[in-house]
Parts: C-alpha cells; structure tokens; sequence
C-alpha cells in the first residue's frame, strides 16, 4: 500500500541516542509513498550523520537557517510551506521547551514557529531518560504542547540506552508510521465506541485437542486498525490468531465461543458500533474432557456429541441499545457461493443493518479480499483490494450508516 503517497513530510531530528531509529523511520516513511525532507539540529548531527539522512531521503539535509541554497535564504519559511506535516522525531526534553516558548534560534524551531499553524500539523515523537520523561517540567510542556495544537505520539517503555528501564523510549519506527498513516486519515468515527470480533474460535474436545476454523482473523484486525484510525475508541475480542494488535487498539483475547459471547456482552453496552467478523463455531463438543482421551487399544474412536453455541451477533443485535438504534450492528458472511441470496438471508436472519459478505474459502488466511454489502437499500459490491483498503471503506460506509451522520 502507499498510505502517504502525495505526502510530503519534514521530518526533523533532535538531539538524542533515538536518532538511530530515525534512520529506519525516514525509509519507512518514503516506502509508504511520502516525500520526506530531513531538517536537522546540531545536536542531531552528533548522533547521525546528515549524510545516512540524505542518502535515505534522497534530499540534501537543512540544518542552518543560514543556509544558501534558497535563494531567498529563508529555509523556515520555503520548508515549512511545503510540508503536509512536520514530524519531530526523536523530539529531545529541550527541544519539547523550546517549541513551548516560540524559541526560535536555529532553523528547526524557526521553522516550527514559522509554520502556518491551521495547515501544517505539527508531531512530535518524545525520546529521553525516564527521569526526565517523568519530570513535571516534561509533562507541563507536553500537556501545553498539545493545547498549543501539536500531536503528541506518546513514549515506548523498556530498556534505555542510559541502562535503565522504563517510560520515555522513542516509539519503534514501525509504531511511529502506523500513527502518522492514521493520522491523515479522515476521522469519520471520531468519539465512537467500536467493538470488533475477529479469528476462529476454539472448542476444547480435552485439554490437548479441539475444533476450530481456518479464520485468520486479518479482515477483523484490518476492521479494528480502520476504525481506530478514523478516530474511535476500539476493542477488539479475538479468538486465538497470531497478529500483531492493531496500534491504539485495546484487546481481550479469548478461545471459545462462551468466552467470546462473555467479552461482547461485558463491552457491547459501551459500544456505538458493533462489527461480528469472528468465524465463530457453530457446536462445541457437549462435554470437554478433563484429561487427555487416550486410546485404549481397542480400535474403538471415540464418540463426539455436540451442542450448538449462542450467536453472538444475534444475541448483540437483540440488545435493548441495538433496538433504539444506539447500537449499529455490522454482520459478516462467510460463504462458499450464492452469496447474495445468502447475505440476504443471514442479514434478516441476525436482524442487522448491514450484512458484508464475503467468498470465505477465497480469502482465508489472504490479505486480499472482495465484499458485498447488503443493507434494507440494496447491496453494493466493494471490488477486490487489500483488506485494510477494504476495512477503511467500510468504515466509511458505516460511518454514512449512522444515526445523525451528515
Ligand atoms: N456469528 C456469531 N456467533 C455465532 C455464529 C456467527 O456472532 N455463533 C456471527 C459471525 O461473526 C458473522 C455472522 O454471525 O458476523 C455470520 O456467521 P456465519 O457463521 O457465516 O453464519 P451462521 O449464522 O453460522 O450461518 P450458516 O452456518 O448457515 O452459514
């Protein structure tokens, strides 16, 4: 995907031992599509080299505001119109109390202060010394940074490189692109409560077996990501998948559909919108053995009962707060064919507003995908792309959806 083609990012650096990862961040941030222009303080280039920047960048490097190769010797004014964002990062304690009081004496933070403050978003990656991290001085400037209208990325916690643990790390290039992507997209869910059901589930036959599904869950995470970047508050209860969650996304993992009914029932009341993708099974074993089965020699299997599991969409869309309309249900459809007739069946069936169906067998597992919305309107297909393209739109679909959306 290229989630910043067309920007153009001023990526500025500070003076701090995260400078380092700045490296990695700059290429990620082009391998998304951005332009980046890299502007540098004296005591960034201790740390880096304004040579690996230009070289990762592809740009010759700003670090004076002295600098001749604008004609018209104004580098704050020239990069600061052209840039769709300044990023900080790593942003150093010192440089967080420059910006703080319109310090102006070298060319970053001329530049900061010369930007147009409506147009040009200002993000800052923090990096430093948990002591310092945790000083009042740090967490007063940070919180009028913020009133001041920039975006504060927050910290990584861990090890540091003055050999001690805790808050104050700079974000891992990898977290730091996943916020600057979310941050241009547009905040259709902004104050929105949104939980997310995602994966197989697992049904226990004994304490070493079970019965579960080939969901990989990618389309649910994907639903989760779009959601919190579109500015909502998400939960996402995911049966047992191995995915990474989704940054900013709060998650409560589980292993049967028992366990996953309880987490929706516990959420679901502080929930505006409820999206079902788990691939949830339909029976559990009528009773799960304590201890391993064995075989006894026989040749004789084993005889498996089952019992059907709740639904839990269905169960969710019953809700009094579904009812009122308080509560947007969003179901899925995992079908191996006829899948309008069946998407239209199901959505009447779970009593929801909207039903997207998708070819299961044809994107298990896959980070492609092709959907078929179904509503009381009609359907509407949203033609084959990668499932965090799909996610982003249905966002935007349910977002339209919405009591009181404009
Ligand atoms: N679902 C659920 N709880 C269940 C079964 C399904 O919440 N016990 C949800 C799924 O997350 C999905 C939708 O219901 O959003 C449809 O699931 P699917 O398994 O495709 O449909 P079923 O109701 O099981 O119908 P069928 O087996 O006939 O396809």
């Amino acid at each position: 995907m290229n989630d910043l083609a067309g920007k153009h990012i001023v990526l500025g650096l500070t003076g701090g031992i995260a400078c380092y990862k700045a490296a990695e961040l700059c290429r990620a941030l082009i391998k998304e599509g951005a332009t980046v222009q890299v502007v540098m303080t004296e005591a960034a280039a201790q740390f880096i080299t304004p040579v690996t920047m230009q070289a990762l960048s592809n740009r010759p490097v700003y670090g004076s505001q002295w600098d001749a190769r604008e004609p018209n010797n104004m580098a704050h004014i020239n990069l600061s119109r052209e840039a769709d964002a300044i990023l900080i990062a790593p942003c150093s304690a010192d440089f967080m109390s420059k910006l703080l009081h319109g310090g102006a004496d070298e060319l970053l933070s001329l530049m900061c202060l010369a930007r147009p403050i409506d147009t040009v978003p200002l993000l800052i990656a923090p990096a430093m010394n948990r002591e310092m991290w945790a000083h009042p001085a740090t967490q007063r400037n940070l919180m009028q940074l913020a009133a001041d209208g920039a975006t504060i990325l927050g910290v990584g916690s861990g090890f540091q490189a003055c050999g001690e643990t805790g808050d104050g790390r700079m974000l891992e290039p990898d977290e730091l692109l996943a916020d600057v992507i979310a941050f241009f997209q547009p905040k259709l869910l902004a104050g929105k409560q949104v939980l997310v059901t995602a994966g197989p589930t697992f049904e226990a036959i004994d304490p070493v077996r079970g019965i579960t599904n080939r969901s990989s869950g990618k389309m649910g995470f994907a639903i989760a990501r779009a959601a919190h970047e579109a500015g909502a508050q998400v939960t996402l209860v995911a049966g047992p998948v191995a995915l990474a969650t989704p940054r900013g996304v709060q998650r409560i993992d589980v292993q049967s559909a028992i366990d996953m009914l309880q987490a929706c029932v516990e959420q679901a009341p502080a929930a505006n919108i409820f999206v079902a993708t788990a691939a949830v099974a339909d029976w559990r074993p009528a009773q799960a053995s304590d201890q391993k089965i064995k075989k006894d020699g026989s040749g004789q299997t084993p005889t498996l009962a089952f019992v059907e599991n709740p639904d839990i969409l269905a169960n969710v869309a019953q809700s009094g707060r579904a009812q009122a309309g308080d509560l947007f249900c969003v179901g899925f459809a995992a079908e191996s064919h006829d899948l309008l007739a069946h998407a239209t069946a199901k959505r009447a069936r779970k009593g929801v507003p909207l039903l997207v169906g998708n070819i299961g067998p044809a994107t298990f597992g896959k980070d492609d995908n092709a959907l078929l919305l179904v509503d009381a309107d009609g359907t509407q297909e949203l033609p084959h792309a990668s499932k965090l393209h799909l996610a982003r739109q249905l966002v935007s679909e349910i977002a339209r959806r919405l009591p009181n959306a404009p």
